[in-house]
Formats: C-alpha cells, sequence, structure tokens
C-alpha cells in the first residue's frame, strides 16, 4: 500500500515554465490513492491551463481567494482544514519570499498560513535566482519553521543555461511525499487498539449503545501501520472496512471486548483504547423478545469490566493510551482519569459539540502525561491520528529509553 494512499494533498502551482510537469504529478498522486485538489497562482494559468488540471485531478480548480462560488462549495479555511499536507510546485522565487514573511495576498498564500498540515516546497527558478542572498535567506527561514523543501535538481534550465534550479521530477516529488507519512516512528513495535461502540443485549433484538462509529480508533490504527507498527484492532460493530494490514477482531459487547483486548494485550508494546465502552450493561439479558405489556419498565443494570484500567494493571503493561470523552469540565476529568488508572497519556476530546467527537469526520484533543501534554487543533480524524501517533511514538521511545 502507497503511504500516499487515501491522503488529501492540496496541490500549488505557482508561475514556471516548470509547471507543465505538475500534470503528470497529478496523475501520479491520484495512481498512488491520494485524493488531490489543485490551487493556482495567476501566474501559473498562463502556462498551464486550469482545465488541464481539473480534468487530471477530477476537481474544480482554485485560482482566486475572493471567488464567491467557489468559497460557497468549500471555503478557504475549509480547503485548509481538508489537507493532509500542502505541495507547491513548482515554487517560485517570489512564492518562496511571500511564504517567508507571511505575505497572504493570493489563494494560494492564504492557504499556506491557513492550514496545520506539513507543507512542502519544491523550488524551480533560474540557478542565479535559486543561489541569490535573499532566496538563501528565505529557503533557510522556512526550514527553520519545519517547511520542507524538495529539490531543486542542477542541470539544464529552461533559460537556456545550466546549474541548480530544476524542478524534481514528478517522481521524485511523489516519493518525498510519500515518505511524509511512512514515518517509520513505530517500526517494530506492536500496537493494539481498541475501536467503536460496544452493545450491550437488553433481549433477543435489543440493545444498549452509543454513537461511537470507529472513524477515530480506525484513524488511530491506520497511521500506526503508516508509522510501522504491526497493529491489532479489537472493534465494536461498526460499518467500517478494515484498513490495509491491520489484524481486526471484532466483538459486540464490553465482555467481548475485554477478553479480546486482554488476551492481546501481554503481547502489544502499546494499547490505545478508543472505543467507547459501555460502562453498564443490563444484569439480565432475556433470551426472548421483551413484552409491551407494563406501562413503565425498569431495567437493572451492571457495571462492565473497565478494560482499559485492566490493561494498565498488568504486570509488564504495554504503555497504555486511554481516551476521555467528555461534555464538561474536559482537562480535570481527563486528567483525573489518567492517574486513576495509571495510564502513560490520555488523549481528551469534546463530545456532544457539533464539531469533533461521535460520528463526525473531524476532532481536536488534548493529550497529557505525567508532566506534560500537547493540544492537537480540529483536523480530520486521519490526520489527527497521525498526530496522535507521532506523540505516542516519542513519549514511547523517552520511556524505553535507558536513563
Ligand atoms: O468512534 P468515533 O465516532 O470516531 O468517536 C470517537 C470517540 C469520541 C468515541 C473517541 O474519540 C473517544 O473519546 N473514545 C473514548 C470514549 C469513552 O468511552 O470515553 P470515557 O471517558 O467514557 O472512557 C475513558 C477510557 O476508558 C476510554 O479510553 C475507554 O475506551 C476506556 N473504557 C471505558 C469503559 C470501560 N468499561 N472500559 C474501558 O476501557
Amino acid at each position: 500500500m502507497s503511504s500516499l494512499a487515501n491522503k488529501c494533498i492540496l496541490l500549488g502551482i505557482t508561475g514556471g515554465i516548470a509547471a507543465y510537469k505538475s500534470a503528470e504529478l497529478v496523475r501520479g498522486l491520484r495512481t498512488a490513492g491520494a485524493t488531490v485538489r489543485v490551487v493556482m497562482t495567476e501566474a501559473a494559468t498562463r502556462f498551464i491551463t486550469p482545465l488541464t488540471l481539473q480534468a487530471l485531478s477530477g476537481h474544480p480548480v482554485r485560482t482566486a481567494l475572493l471567488d464567491p462560488a467557489a468559497e460557497a462549495a468549500m471555503d478557504h479555511i475549509e480547503l485548509a482544514r481538508w489537507a493532509d499536507a500542502v505541495l507547491v510546485a513548482p515554487a517560485s522565487a517570489n512564492f518562496i519570499a511571500k511564504l517567508a514573511h507571511g505575505h497572504a495576498d493570493d489563494l494560494l498564500s492564504t492557504l499556506c498560513l491557513a492550514s496545520t498540515a506539513p507543507c512542502a516546497l519544491a523550488p524551480a527558478m533560474n540557478h542565479v535566482m535559486w543561489t541569490n542572498a535573499a532566496t538563501v535567506a528565505n529557503v533557510q527561514l522556512l526550514r527553520a519553521r519545519g517547511v520542507h523543501i524538495y529539490g531543486p535538481a542542477a542541470g539544464d534550465l529552461a533559460c537556456g543555461e545550466s546549474g541548480p534550479g530544476r524542478l524534481l521530477e514528478p517522481a521524485q516529488l511523489q516519493q518525498q511525499l510519500g515518505a511524509l507519512f511512512a514515518t517509520g516512528s513505530l517500526s517494530g513495535t506492536r500496537v493494539l487498539v481498541s475501536a467503536g461502540p460496544t452493545r450491550e443485549a437488553i433481549d433477543a433484538v435489543r440493545f444498549i449503545s452509543n454513537r461511537s462509529s470507529g472513524k477515530m480508533g480506525y484513524a488511530v490504527a491506520t497511521a500506526a501501520v503508516e508509522a510501522g507498527a504491526q497493529v491489532t484492532l479489537v472493534s465494536g460493530p461498526v460499518a467500517l472496512a478494515a484498513p490495509a494490514h491491520v489484524q481486526r477482531i471484532t466483538v459486540q459487547n464490553a465482555q467481548a471486548m475485554y477478553d479480546a483486548v486482554l488476551a492481546a494485550a501481554p503481547a502489544c508494546d502499546i494499547f490505545v483504547a478508543a472505543a467507547a465502552v459501555a460502562d453498564y450493561r443490563p444484569a439480565v439479558v432475556q433470551t426472548d423478545k421483551l413484552k409491551k405489556t407494563a406501562a413503565e419498565l425498569t431495567l437493572v443494570l451492571q457495571r462492565t469490566p473497565d478494560i482499559l484500567a485492566s490493561v494498565a494493571a498488568l504486570p509488564l503493561a504495554p504503555f497504555t493510551v486511554g481516551f476521555a470523552a467528555e461534555t464538561e469540565e474536559l482537562i480535570a476529568r481527563a486528567q483525573a482519569k489518567r492517574a486513576a488508572k495509571a495510564l502513560d497519556m490520555i488523549a481528551a476530546n469534546w463530545v456532544g459539540r457539533p464539531d469533533g467527537g461521535f460520528d463526525s469526520d473531524d476532532n481536536a484533543l488534548q493529550v497529557f502525561w505525567a508532566d506534560g501534554g500537547v493540544e492537537l487543533a480540529l483536523a480530520s480524524k486521519e490526520r489527527l491520528a497521525r498526530e496522535l501517533v507521532a506523540v505516542i511514538a516519542a513519549r514511547y521511545r523517552l520511556k524505553r529509553a535507558p536513563h
């Protein structure tokens, strides 16, 4: 599986003769399984038509910031949040200078500022422009801010001269972009993830459950595979396909999830509990369908086993990461859950709100460990999971490092 599969790539194209290579790049990215949306600067449209890139990407090409029709379909903030990565290829000297100095005077530069996704620039220009002290300083500034710079290659340039300034070939750009996602930060580890809801039977046909779709846990499992881990996913009943290269065990209720997780946990290095496990189940399960006779019905509920606390209490417990789903006092309650269950880390999210939490495509997390934490801003659950996995990998390596 390509690490670009299912990734949302925002491809920016700026003005330069190398813009013709963007057409092949779009095709290659799509063949690798990525969804590509193209944004062109005004100058770029002089070198290659938006229509060509629209046909190749399968999406309308955006060129203007103040375009009411395009903004109504997907506004620029949505577009910035949609992207898993932003690649500007070719990136002109002018665009590099704009980005280095925080200008946002067109759609592409605005998107680069508005996105928290990894950003990569593939410069293409005359060799004297590339080695000019201003460009060198701008590139240094951007590198220091975490912007990835791909190339340029040295060779014959469109201006007839020779030197560094050639846009990398589309296959090279694709390979470098793919490496952004295949981090290898969890290579050699075995990761266990729980996801989705549980269903606690009331009678032969009814059950108690919750709104979990499994999206968050499945995204964590996928991100862990991309980071090089061997992944087992214990999943409640959801409508999602098993992620590639993941061993999925499906269960229905909290007891079955407990059994599956506790059986797998001793052989794992990391456990991430993203499942929304029912805290209570009916004390008695009717084997037949309950009859509608009485005006009122009282269900007696009993506690389910706490899977997360049980894993954290194992003698050789894996690095254990819990989730906390809260409708109030998010931070205090998450911190209390982390301490009470002796977890290495907890990822807290608001639930019962319009954006994020149960069943939505996006989410935001506040992650805590004993002496620190980090906030992961609202993003797609796929991107958020990659960020969370990066944090987990760093904390896991630190814990395992000899002191
Ligand atoms: O599935 P989605 O629609 O994508 O939604 C994602 C999510 C909101 C379900 C997810 O981000 C999340 O918050 N998962 C945890 C939900 C939850 O049950 O939170 P909690 O605060 O009630 O539980 C705390 C922790 O204990 C969780 O890690 C939970 O998995 C675990 N737990 C709870 C009860 C129990 N019997 N056993 C457990 O292991």
